[in-house]
Protein backbone atom coordinates (compact mmCIF):
# COMPACT_ATOMS: atom_id res chain seq x y z
CA UNK A 1 0.00 0.00 0.00
CA UNK A 2 1.41 3.50 -0.81
CA UNK A 3 1.95 5.90 2.33
CA UNK A 4 1.70 9.14 2.80
CA UNK A 5 4.54 11.80 4.97
CA UNK A 6 3.73 15.57 5.55
CA UNK A 7 6.72 16.22 7.47
CA UNK A 8 8.79 18.60 5.35
CA UNK A 9 5.76 21.01 5.83
CA UNK A 10 6.27 21.93 9.72
CA UNK A 11 9.23 24.17 8.96
CA UNK A 12 6.35 26.46 6.79
CA UNK A 13 3.26 25.23 8.73
CA UNK A 14 2.45 24.04 12.19
CA UNK A 15 1.03 20.55 13.06
CA UNK A 16 -1.32 22.09 15.03
CA UNK A 17 -2.55 23.97 12.24
CA UNK A 18 -2.96 20.81 10.05
CA UNK A 19 -5.02 19.41 12.85
CA UNK A 20 -6.96 21.75 13.28
CA UNK A 21 -8.79 20.66 10.34
CA UNK A 22 -9.81 17.31 11.58
CA UNK A 23 -13.31 18.89 12.19
CA UNK A 24 -13.63 20.57 8.94
CA UNK A 25 -12.44 16.95 7.08
CA UNK A 26 -15.19 15.03 9.02
CA UNK A 27 -17.96 17.26 7.27
CA UNK A 28 -16.45 17.02 4.27
CA UNK A 29 -16.05 12.96 4.37
CA UNK A 30 -19.87 12.97 5.88
CA UNK A 31 -21.15 15.55 2.86
CA UNK A 32 -19.23 12.49 0.51
CA UNK A 33 -20.26 9.78 2.09
CA UNK A 34 -23.90 11.07 2.59
CA UNK A 35 -23.91 13.22 -0.30
CA UNK A 36 -25.27 16.31 1.12
CA UNK A 37 -22.64 18.34 -0.31
CA UNK A 38 -22.04 20.14 -3.62
CA UNK A 39 -22.06 17.53 -6.85
CA UNK A 40 -23.38 15.15 -4.77
CA UNK A 41 -25.09 13.54 -8.16
CA UNK A 42 -21.23 12.67 -8.79
CA UNK A 43 -20.48 10.53 -5.90
CA UNK A 44 -20.42 6.87 -8.03
CA UNK A 45 -16.57 7.12 -8.01
CA UNK A 46 -16.71 6.87 -3.87
CA UNK A 47 -17.39 2.82 -3.74
CA UNK A 48 -16.48 1.99 -6.94
CA UNK A 49 -13.80 -0.47 -6.02
CA UNK A 50 -15.71 -2.45 -3.92
CA UNK A 51 -18.04 -2.37 -5.63
CA UNK A 52 -16.88 -3.99 -9.15
CA UNK A 53 -17.96 -7.02 -10.01
CA UNK A 54 -16.15 -10.12 -10.99
CA UNK A 55 -18.52 -10.47 -13.51
CA UNK A 56 -18.04 -6.79 -14.76
CA UNK A 57 -13.98 -7.74 -14.68
CA UNK A 58 -14.55 -10.78 -16.35
CA UNK A 59 -16.28 -9.38 -19.08
CA UNK A 60 -13.96 -6.36 -19.74
CA UNK A 61 -11.14 -9.44 -20.13
CA UNK A 62 -13.09 -11.02 -22.67
CA UNK A 63 -13.52 -7.83 -24.55
CA UNK A 64 -9.67 -7.11 -24.03
CA UNK A 65 -8.79 -10.47 -25.05
CA UNK A 66 -10.77 -10.52 -28.61
CA UNK A 67 -9.21 -7.18 -29.28
CA UNK A 68 -5.57 -8.35 -28.38
CA UNK A 69 -6.39 -11.23 -30.51
CA UNK A 70 -7.44 -9.34 -33.98
CA UNK A 71 -5.73 -6.38 -33.33
CA UNK A 72 -1.55 -5.57 -33.45
CA UNK A 73 -2.63 -1.62 -32.86
CA UNK A 74 -5.71 -0.66 -30.71
CA UNK A 75 -6.09 3.15 -30.59
CA UNK A 76 -7.98 4.83 -26.90
CA UNK A 77 -9.84 7.62 -28.79
CA UNK A 78 -11.11 10.13 -25.64
CA UNK A 79 -9.84 13.51 -23.86
CA UNK A 80 -9.40 14.25 -20.48
CA UNK A 81 -10.90 12.18 -18.26
CA UNK A 82 -11.87 9.76 -21.07
CA UNK A 83 -8.36 8.91 -22.03
CA UNK A 84 -5.65 9.73 -18.96
CA UNK A 85 -6.03 7.18 -16.55
CA UNK A 86 -5.89 4.51 -19.10
CA UNK A 87 -2.74 6.16 -20.55
CA UNK A 88 -1.17 6.73 -16.67
CA UNK A 89 -1.56 3.22 -15.78
CA UNK A 90 -0.22 1.96 -19.67
CA UNK A 91 2.65 4.24 -19.61
CA UNK A 92 3.94 3.28 -16.03
CA UNK A 93 3.60 -0.67 -16.54
CA UNK A 94 4.85 -1.41 -20.00
CA UNK A 95 8.39 -1.60 -21.05
CA UNK A 96 9.61 1.84 -22.37
CA UNK A 97 10.48 0.10 -25.65
CA UNK A 98 8.36 -2.49 -26.47
CA UNK A 99 6.51 -0.78 -28.89
CA UNK A 100 10.00 -0.68 -30.93
CA UNK A 101 10.46 -4.28 -31.18
CA UNK A 102 9.60 -6.74 -33.26
CA UNK A 103 7.74 -9.51 -32.29
CA UNK A 104 5.19 -7.66 -29.57
CA UNK A 105 3.77 -9.67 -26.60
CA UNK A 106 0.76 -6.94 -26.71
CA UNK A 107 -0.84 -4.81 -29.32
CA UNK A 108 0.56 -1.34 -29.63
CA UNK A 109 -1.45 0.82 -28.06
CA UNK A 110 -1.78 4.77 -29.14
CA UNK A 111 -3.94 7.63 -28.11
CA UNK A 112 -6.41 10.40 -30.64
CA UNK A 113 -9.29 12.48 -29.73
CA UNK A 114 -7.07 14.19 -27.62
CA UNK A 115 -5.76 17.14 -29.95
CA UNK A 116 -7.61 18.72 -33.38
CA UNK A 117 -3.93 18.46 -34.67
CA UNK A 118 -3.99 17.68 -38.86
CA UNK A 119 -0.13 16.53 -38.70
CA UNK A 120 -1.07 14.09 -35.91
CA UNK A 121 -4.00 13.01 -37.32
CA UNK A 122 -3.03 12.69 -41.03
CA UNK A 123 0.36 11.05 -39.72
CA UNK A 124 -1.83 8.44 -37.57
CA UNK A 125 -3.45 7.74 -40.42
CA UNK A 126 -0.63 6.87 -42.22
CA UNK A 127 0.82 4.70 -39.72
CA UNK A 128 -2.27 2.87 -39.57
CA UNK A 129 -2.01 1.70 -43.37
CA UNK A 130 -2.01 -1.70 -43.84
CA UNK A 131 -1.98 -2.60 -39.94
CA UNK A 132 -4.64 -4.72 -38.32
CA UNK A 133 -6.10 -1.76 -36.31
CA UNK A 134 -8.94 -1.56 -33.22
CA UNK A 135 -10.68 0.98 -32.08
CA UNK A 136 -11.90 2.03 -28.60
CA UNK A 137 -13.79 5.47 -28.23
CA UNK A 138 -14.46 6.43 -25.32
CA UNK A 139 -16.81 9.32 -24.73
CA UNK A 140 -18.96 10.22 -21.71
CA UNK A 141 -20.96 12.76 -23.40
CA UNK A 142 -20.69 11.40 -26.66
CA UNK A 143 -20.55 14.28 -28.22
CA UNK A 144 -17.12 15.38 -27.99
CA UNK A 145 -15.47 17.47 -30.64
CA UNK A 146 -11.70 16.08 -30.82
CA UNK A 147 -13.06 12.48 -30.04
CA UNK A 148 -15.72 12.26 -32.48
CA UNK A 149 -14.03 14.33 -35.16
CA UNK A 150 -10.70 11.57 -34.62
CA UNK A 151 -13.33 8.58 -34.56
CA UNK A 152 -14.41 10.03 -37.58
CA UNK A 153 -11.65 8.87 -39.25
CA UNK A 154 -10.72 6.09 -37.16
CA UNK A 155 -13.95 4.17 -38.01
CA UNK A 156 -13.93 4.83 -42.06
CA UNK A 157 -10.29 3.66 -42.57
CA UNK A 158 -10.87 0.30 -40.23
CA UNK A 159 -13.97 -0.36 -42.07
CA UNK A 160 -12.15 -0.31 -45.28
CA UNK A 161 -9.11 -1.73 -44.34
CA UNK A 162 -10.58 -4.40 -42.07
CA UNK A 163 -14.21 -5.00 -43.91
CA UNK A 164 -17.43 -4.25 -41.74
CA UNK A 165 -17.93 -7.27 -40.24
CA UNK A 166 -14.34 -7.53 -38.60
CA UNK A 167 -14.58 -3.51 -38.22
CA UNK A 168 -17.78 -4.63 -35.92
CA UNK A 169 -15.47 -6.78 -33.59
CA UNK A 170 -12.71 -4.65 -32.84
CA UNK A 171 -14.39 -1.41 -32.29
CA UNK A 172 -15.54 -0.77 -28.77
CA UNK A 173 -17.74 2.40 -27.51
CA UNK A 174 -17.77 3.49 -23.82
CA UNK A 175 -20.07 6.33 -23.31
CA UNK A 176 -23.68 7.27 -21.81
CA UNK A 177 -26.19 4.51 -21.43
CA UNK A 178 -28.80 6.31 -23.73
CA UNK A 179 -27.53 9.59 -25.01
CA UNK A 180 -24.60 11.23 -27.77
CA UNK A 181 -23.44 10.27 -30.70
CA UNK A 182 -20.64 7.70 -29.48
CA UNK A 183 -24.24 5.82 -27.99
CA UNK A 184 -26.56 6.75 -31.21
CA UNK A 185 -23.29 5.27 -33.45
CA UNK A 186 -22.70 2.02 -30.97
CA UNK A 187 -26.20 0.94 -31.14
CA UNK A 188 -26.39 1.27 -34.80
CA UNK A 189 -23.35 -0.81 -35.81
CA UNK A 190 -24.16 -3.39 -33.07
CA UNK A 191 -20.32 -2.50 -31.46
CA UNK A 192 -19.78 -3.96 -27.88
CA UNK A 193 -20.44 -1.08 -25.49
CA UNK A 194 -19.94 -0.28 -22.00
CA UNK A 195 -21.81 2.28 -20.32
CA UNK A 196 -20.20 5.02 -18.13
CA UNK A 197 -21.99 5.54 -14.96
CA UNK A 198 -23.82 9.05 -14.80
CA UNK A 199 -22.67 9.47 -11.45
CA UNK A 200 -18.82 9.37 -12.31
CA UNK A 201 -17.50 12.17 -13.53
CA UNK A 202 -14.62 11.90 -16.36
CA UNK A 203 -11.86 12.63 -14.47
CA UNK A 204 -13.26 10.13 -11.80
CA UNK A 205 -13.89 7.23 -13.86
CA UNK A 206 -10.44 5.82 -14.17
CA UNK A 207 -11.48 2.30 -12.27
CA UNK A 208 -14.88 2.44 -14.66
CA UNK A 209 -14.78 0.20 -18.12
CA UNK A 210 -12.60 4.14 -19.22
CA UNK A 211 -10.14 2.91 -17.47
CA UNK A 212 -9.82 -0.71 -17.28
CA UNK A 213 -10.73 -1.96 -20.86
CA UNK A 214 -7.75 -0.24 -22.21
CA UNK A 215 -5.44 -1.16 -19.29
CA UNK A 216 -6.93 -4.92 -20.37
CA UNK A 217 -6.33 -4.90 -23.92
CA UNK A 218 -2.45 -3.77 -22.89
CA UNK A 219 -2.35 -6.77 -20.92
CA UNK A 220 -2.02 -5.26 -17.58
CA UNK A 221 -3.58 -7.25 -14.16
CA UNK A 222 -7.19 -5.20 -13.51
CA UNK A 223 -7.86 -7.14 -10.82
CA UNK A 224 -4.88 -5.98 -8.98
CA UNK A 225 -5.47 -2.28 -9.86
CA UNK A 226 -8.85 -2.88 -8.11
CA UNK A 227 -7.59 -4.61 -5.03
CA UNK A 228 -5.05 -1.83 -4.61
CA UNK A 229 -8.03 0.40 -5.12
CA UNK A 230 -9.89 -1.14 -2.61
CA UNK A 231 -7.33 -1.37 0.03
CA UNK A 232 -7.18 2.53 -0.29
CA UNK A 233 -11.34 2.93 0.03
CA UNK A 234 -10.82 1.21 3.52
CA UNK A 235 -7.64 3.29 4.30
CA UNK A 236 -9.17 6.75 3.38
CA UNK A 237 -12.78 5.97 4.43
CA UNK A 238 -14.81 7.99 6.89
CA UNK A 239 -14.84 6.00 9.83
CA UNK A 240 -10.44 6.17 9.68
CA UNK A 241 -9.48 8.77 12.20
CA UNK A 242 -7.97 12.25 10.53
CA UNK A 243 -4.48 11.19 12.08
CA UNK A 244 -4.37 7.98 10.15
CA UNK A 245 -5.74 8.74 7.29
CA UNK A 246 -3.82 10.07 4.32
CA UNK A 247 -6.32 11.32 1.80
CA UNK A 248 -7.55 13.24 5.13
CA UNK A 249 -4.24 14.62 6.22
CA UNK A 250 -3.06 15.40 2.52
CA UNK A 251 -6.13 17.50 1.56
CA UNK A 252 -5.90 19.13 5.19
CA UNK A 253 -2.07 19.94 4.58
CA UNK A 254 -2.52 21.20 0.88
CA UNK A 255 -5.11 23.65 1.93
CA UNK A 256 -3.05 24.67 5.21
CA UNK A 257 -0.26 25.26 2.60
CA UNK A 258 -2.30 27.59 0.45
CA UNK A 259 -3.76 29.68 3.06
CA UNK A 260 0.26 30.54 4.03
CA UNK A 261 0.46 31.88 0.96
CA UNK A 262 1.64 28.31 -1.84
CA UNK A 263 -0.46 28.82 -4.59
CA UNK A 264 1.08 25.75 -7.14
CA UNK A 265 1.36 22.50 -6.35
CA UNK A 266 4.23 20.60 -8.30
CA UNK A 267 3.88 16.57 -8.67
CA UNK A 268 7.18 15.33 -8.62
CA UNK A 269 8.58 11.91 -10.17
CA UNK A 270 11.69 10.61 -10.61
CA UNK A 271 10.89 7.72 -12.61
CA UNK A 272 9.66 9.54 -16.11
CA UNK A 273 7.15 6.56 -16.42
CA UNK A 274 4.81 8.65 -14.17
CA UNK A 275 4.70 11.30 -16.42
CA UNK A 276 1.22 10.39 -17.28
CA UNK A 277 0.35 9.78 -13.58
CA UNK A 278 1.07 13.59 -13.40
CA UNK A 279 -1.10 14.34 -16.46
CA UNK A 280 -4.21 12.28 -14.86
CA UNK A 281 -3.52 14.41 -11.44
CA UNK A 282 -3.70 17.67 -13.15
CA UNK A 283 -6.78 17.07 -14.58
CA UNK A 284 -8.17 15.57 -11.39
CA UNK A 285 -7.06 18.50 -9.45
CA UNK A 286 -7.08 21.36 -11.68
CA UNK A 287 -10.89 20.66 -13.13
CA UNK A 288 -12.21 20.13 -9.65
CA UNK A 289 -10.38 22.52 -7.72
CA UNK A 290 -9.93 25.93 -10.06
CA UNK A 291 -12.87 27.76 -9.96
CA UNK A 292 -15.24 30.75 -8.36
CA UNK A 293 -11.34 32.33 -8.68
CA UNK A 294 -9.99 29.49 -6.27
CA UNK A 295 -8.48 26.66 -6.17
CA UNK A 296 -3.82 25.37 -5.80
CA UNK A 297 -2.90 25.65 -9.44
CA UNK A 298 -1.58 21.99 -10.24
CA UNK A 299 1.71 21.95 -12.10
CA UNK A 300 4.21 18.85 -12.50
CA UNK A 301 7.66 18.17 -13.14
CA UNK A 302 9.67 14.94 -14.11
CA UNK A 303 13.10 14.75 -11.93
CA UNK A 304 15.71 14.61 -12.84
CA UNK A 305 15.15 15.51 -16.11
CA UNK A 306 13.25 18.58 -15.35
CA UNK A 307 15.89 19.53 -12.23
CA UNK A 308 17.94 20.58 -15.27
CA UNK A 309 15.17 23.24 -16.52
CA UNK A 310 12.79 24.37 -14.40
CA UNK A 311 15.02 23.13 -11.18
CA UNK A 312 16.23 26.50 -11.36
CA UNK A 313 12.64 27.73 -10.38
CA UNK A 314 11.46 26.03 -8.17
CA UNK A 315 15.15 26.44 -5.95
CA UNK A 316 15.15 30.29 -6.70
CA UNK A 317 11.59 31.50 -7.78
CA UNK A 318 8.91 33.30 -6.12
CA UNK A 319 7.79 31.41 -3.05
CA UNK A 320 4.69 30.50 -3.65
CA UNK A 321 4.78 26.16 -4.43
CA UNK A 322 5.07 23.65 -2.46
CA UNK A 323 5.92 20.07 -3.73
CA UNK A 324 4.40 16.97 -3.39
CA UNK A 325 6.89 13.55 -4.52
CA UNK A 326 5.57 10.53 -5.98
CA UNK A 327 8.42 8.06 -5.22
CA UNK A 328 8.51 4.09 -6.20
CA UNK A 329 10.61 2.31 -3.25
CA UNK A 330 11.60 -0.88 -4.98
CA UNK A 331 12.27 -0.63 -9.03
CA UNK A 332 11.21 -3.78 -10.94
CA UNK A 333 15.19 -4.36 -12.51
CA UNK A 334 18.49 -4.37 -11.45
CA UNK A 335 21.20 -2.77 -13.32
CA UNK A 336 24.71 -1.34 -11.86
CA UNK A 337 27.06 1.04 -12.72
CA UNK A 338 30.02 -0.30 -14.77
CA UNK A 339 33.55 0.45 -13.54
CA UNK A 340 35.98 1.74 -15.92
CA UNK A 341 39.95 1.67 -16.51
CA UNK A 342 40.49 5.37 -17.47
CA UNK A 343 37.49 6.65 -15.61
CA UNK A 344 37.68 9.99 -18.09
CA UNK A 345 34.28 10.48 -16.75
CA UNK A 346 35.03 10.49 -13.04
CA UNK A 347 32.39 7.98 -12.84
CA UNK A 348 34.17 5.37 -10.81
CA UNK A 349 33.22 6.22 -7.57
CA UNK A 350 29.65 4.85 -8.46
CA UNK A 351 31.03 1.34 -9.85
CA UNK A 352 29.21 -1.10 -8.50
CA UNK A 353 26.05 1.08 -7.20
CA UNK A 354 22.74 0.24 -8.55
CA UNK A 355 21.61 3.05 -10.65
CA UNK A 356 18.53 3.46 -8.28
CA UNK A 357 20.61 4.34 -5.80
CA UNK A 358 21.74 7.05 -7.55
CA UNK A 359 18.47 8.22 -8.45
CA UNK A 360 17.60 7.87 -4.71
CA UNK A 361 20.56 10.32 -2.96
CA UNK A 362 19.03 12.46 -6.31
CA UNK A 363 16.03 12.81 -4.66
CA UNK A 364 17.09 13.25 -1.52
CA UNK A 365 19.24 15.79 -2.15
CA UNK A 366 16.67 17.32 -4.16
CA UNK A 367 14.18 17.53 -1.17
CA UNK A 368 16.42 18.82 1.48
CA UNK A 369 17.58 21.75 -1.35
CA UNK A 370 14.36 22.13 -1.98
CA UNK A 371 12.90 22.38 1.92
CA UNK A 372 15.99 24.61 2.42
CA UNK A 373 15.51 26.65 -0.91
CA UNK A 374 11.22 27.80 1.23
CA UNK A 375 9.74 24.61 -0.64
CA UNK A 376 7.58 22.41 1.39
CA UNK A 377 7.75 18.73 0.71
CA UNK A 378 5.13 16.16 0.74
CA UNK A 379 5.90 12.78 -0.05
CA UNK A 380 3.80 9.70 -1.77
CA UNK A 381 5.46 6.54 -1.53
CA UNK A 382 4.70 3.51 -3.83
CA UNK A 383 6.23 0.45 -2.93
CA UNK A 384 7.35 -0.43 -6.35
CA UNK A 385 5.36 0.00 -10.16
CA UNK A 386 2.76 -2.07 -10.88
CA UNK A 387 -1.40 -2.42 -11.04
CA UNK A 388 -1.63 -2.81 -6.76
CA UNK A 389 -0.26 0.26 -6.12
CA UNK A 390 -1.17 2.35 -8.95
CA UNK A 391 -4.70 1.59 -7.94
CA UNK A 392 -4.18 2.36 -4.66
CA UNK A 393 -2.74 5.78 -5.65
CA UNK A 394 -5.53 6.64 -7.51
CA UNK A 395 -8.52 6.07 -5.15
CA UNK A 396 -5.48 7.83 -2.46
CA UNK A 397 -5.71 11.52 -4.62
CA UNK A 398 -9.67 10.88 -6.10
CA UNK A 399 -10.66 10.74 -1.88
CA UNK A 400 -8.14 13.67 -1.17
CA UNK A 401 -9.59 15.30 -3.84
CA UNK A 402 -12.87 15.23 -2.74
CA UNK A 403 -11.89 16.10 0.37
CA UNK A 404 -9.63 19.17 -0.30
CA UNK A 405 -12.54 20.79 -2.70
CA UNK A 406 -15.03 20.76 -0.21
CA UNK A 407 -12.78 22.26 2.66
CA UNK A 408 -11.91 24.80 -0.57
CA UNK A 409 -15.96 24.88 -0.47
CA UNK A 410 -15.97 24.28 -3.99
CA UNK A 411 -17.58 21.76 -6.16
CA UNK A 412 -15.45 19.72 -7.08
CA UNK A 413 -17.37 17.32 -9.23
CA UNK A 414 -18.50 20.41 -12.05
CA UNK A 415 -16.07 21.92 -14.79
CA UNK A 416 -18.48 24.60 -16.11
CA UNK A 417 -15.13 26.72 -17.01
CA UNK A 418 -14.09 24.06 -20.00
CA UNK A 419 -17.29 25.45 -21.75
CA UNK A 420 -16.18 28.62 -22.62
CA UNK A 421 -13.85 27.46 -25.36
CA UNK A 422 -16.09 25.18 -27.28
CA UNK A 423 -18.81 28.21 -27.57
CA UNK A 424 -16.16 30.09 -28.82
CA UNK A 425 -15.08 27.52 -31.23
CA UNK A 426 -18.36 26.82 -32.56
CA UNK A 427 -19.18 30.12 -32.75
CA UNK A 428 -16.63 30.52 -35.28
CA UNK A 429 -17.19 27.41 -36.96
CA UNK A 430 -20.75 27.95 -37.66
CA UNK A 431 -22.19 24.96 -36.21
CA UNK A 432 -25.52 25.04 -36.50
CA UNK A 433 -27.08 26.30 -33.32
CA UNK A 434 -24.87 29.07 -32.64
CA UNK A 435 -25.97 31.63 -35.46
CA UNK A 436 -25.90 34.02 -32.53
CA UNK A 437 -23.19 33.18 -31.11
CA UNK A 438 -21.71 33.44 -34.09
CA UNK A 439 -22.51 36.90 -34.94
CA UNK A 440 -21.16 38.41 -31.26
CA UNK A 441 -17.98 36.52 -31.72
CA UNK A 442 -17.71 38.36 -35.56
CA UNK A 443 -18.43 41.38 -34.09
CA UNK A 444 -15.78 41.00 -31.55
CA UNK A 445 -12.81 40.38 -34.40
O1 LIG B 1 -13.51 15.49 -16.44
C1 LIG B 1 -14.24 15.75 -17.38
O2 LIG B 1 -15.46 15.61 -17.30
C2 LIG B 1 -13.70 16.16 -18.74
O3 LIG B 1 -12.37 16.46 -18.78
C3 LIG B 1 -14.00 15.06 -19.73
O4 LIG B 1 -13.35 13.90 -19.28
C4 LIG B 1 -13.53 15.39 -21.13
O5 LIG B 1 -13.97 16.65 -21.51
C5 LIG B 1 -14.05 14.36 -22.11
O6 LIG B 1 -15.43 14.34 -22.10
P1 LIG B 1 -16.25 13.20 -22.79
O7 LIG B 1 -15.90 11.91 -22.11
O8 LIG B 1 -17.68 13.57 -22.60
O9 LIG B 1 -15.87 13.16 -24.24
Amino acid sequence: MISFNNEKTFGFISKENVSAYEAAVKDAQEMLEKGTGKGSDFLGWLHLPSSITPAELADLKATAQTLRENCEVVIVAGIGGSYLGARAVIEALSNSFAWLEDNKKNPVIIYAGNNISEDYLFELTEYLKGKKFGVINISKSGTTTETALAFRLLKKQCEEQRGKEMARKVIVAITDAQKGAARITADKEGYKSYVIPDSVGGRYSVLTPVGLLPIAVAGFDIEQLIAGAVEMEKACGADVPFAQNPAAIYAATRNELHKAGKKIEILVNFCPKLHYVSEWWKQLYGESEGKENKGIYPASVDFTTDLHSMGQWIQEGERIIFETVVSVDKVNHKLEVPSDADNLDGLNYLAGKRVDEVNKMAELGTQLAHVEGGVPNMRVVMPKLDEHSIGSLFYFFERACGISGYLLGVNPFNQPGVEAYKKNMFALLNKPGYEAESKAIQAKL
